[in-house]
């Protein structure tokens, strides 16, 4: 059995995340602090703050996670870090404790990307789970289908040319006067709403690509006619509407790439992946075609450290002092 600890860091948004991991899939801490209610009334997450924040969180939320995990911080034999994408001051707060322990305790470092992460934590949630697979990576940020054959080998098919889907369910949610973050509020209304109630125009991009800013266009250009008409709007039509547009959107893109490169396994990754209607869309799909499907425990859709020190374990590269943020970091 494999004995390797593995701490995991993350602080590439608004968590400030520290886990525990035992081998490639045993997790035996998972800590998350958010920061979403002190973010939510200014709609969005504020960088600055973010980063004040991540530096009373990060020691804490460490020393709960090796609590949890029932180990001594001289146990741990890895630490791996999230350096990019994200916000840089608040990636800088996460490097600089992982950097810091690394070098006090003489144990390596591993750079994680926190895309990959995201994908990772289906290797968690699933432990029989081996690629080849096709993953869709759905966040905030990203929009991307990913073809990966190894642990270490991931070909980018398609991504967004502009607003990744949580922006887009963000963006709607915030005109339509729903608290940050915009997904979750726009999954819950839509549970009410008829997702037949209004067409909303299908993005048109060909290949692997998503674009989902015309989207995002037309529900505000119907929202504001709307207003300006002072007619009342059904808001759960409008959240049912868009919502399966978008997943619609993703699912034909997502089988349609499962069968050109002759995948027959579908893994969920990324905040969105928490969606509802997303996961039963692609679940009854993939049931229809013999395909097999896997998406992330809620706690493990969204950020979180279990998932980087996954990839961290995975990665078998290491990072030295010199490791710095990439705020830009593609796959
Ligand atoms: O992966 P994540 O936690 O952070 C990034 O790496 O970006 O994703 C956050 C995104 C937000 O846009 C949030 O609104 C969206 O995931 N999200 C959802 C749901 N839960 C979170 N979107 C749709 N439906 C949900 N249930
Ligand atoms: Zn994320």
């Amino acid at each position: 059995m494999n004995e390797t600890l593995t701490l995991g860091i993350e602080t590439s948004c608004d968590e400030t995340a520290a886990a525990v991991l035992r081998g490639g899939r045993e997790l035996l801490s998972n800590v998350i602090s958010t920061q979403i209610p002190l973010h939510r009334k200014f709609g969005g997450v504020v960088p600055e703050i973010a980063s004040r924040k991540h530096i009373v969180n990060i020691m804490p939320v460490i020393d709960e996670a090796i609590n949890k995990a029932g180990v001594d911080l001289r146990d741990i034999n890895q630490i791996a870090v999230t350096f990019g994408p994200g916000l840089a001051g608040a990636l800088l707060v996460g490097l600089s404790a992982a950097k810091s322990l690394a070098y006090a305790l003489r144990i390596p470092l591993i750079a994680v990307n926190h895309l990959e992460g995201h994908i990772f934590a289906n290797f968690l949630s699933a432990p029989e789970l081996e690629p080849p697979f096709l993953s869709l990576v759905v966040s905030g940020g990203h929009t991307a289908l990913i073809k990966m054959t190894d642990y270490n080998r991931f070909e980018l098919l398609g991504q967004s040319r502009d607003d990744a889907a949580g922006e887009a369910f963000d963006k709607i949610a915030r005109v339509m006067g729903l608290p940050y973050p915009g997904g979750p509020e726009i999954d819950k209304l839509a549970k009410l709403g008829d997702p037949n109630a209004i067409t909303f125009p299908h993005p048109k991009v060909t290949g692997y690509d998503f674009s989902f800013s015309g989207l995002k266009s037309a529900v505000l250009n119907y929202l504001n006619t709307a207003q300006m008409k002072d007619k009342t709007i059904n808001a759960a039509d409008v959240a049912a509407s868009f919502q399966k547009t978008v997943v619609d959107t993703l699912a034909d893109k997502t089988l349609a790439a499962a069968e050109e490169f002759g995948l027959d396994k579908i893994v969920l990754a990324g905040g969105v992946a928490a969606n509802s209607s997303l996961e039963k869309t692609l679940r009854t799909a993939c049931q229809r075609r013999g395909l097999e499907f896997f998406y992330p425990s809620k706690i493990l859709c969204t950020d979180n450290a279990a998932m980087i020190a996954c990839r961290g374990y995975y990665q078998k590269t290491f990072a030295d002092s010199t490791l710095n943020a990439v705020p830009n970091l593609g796959l």
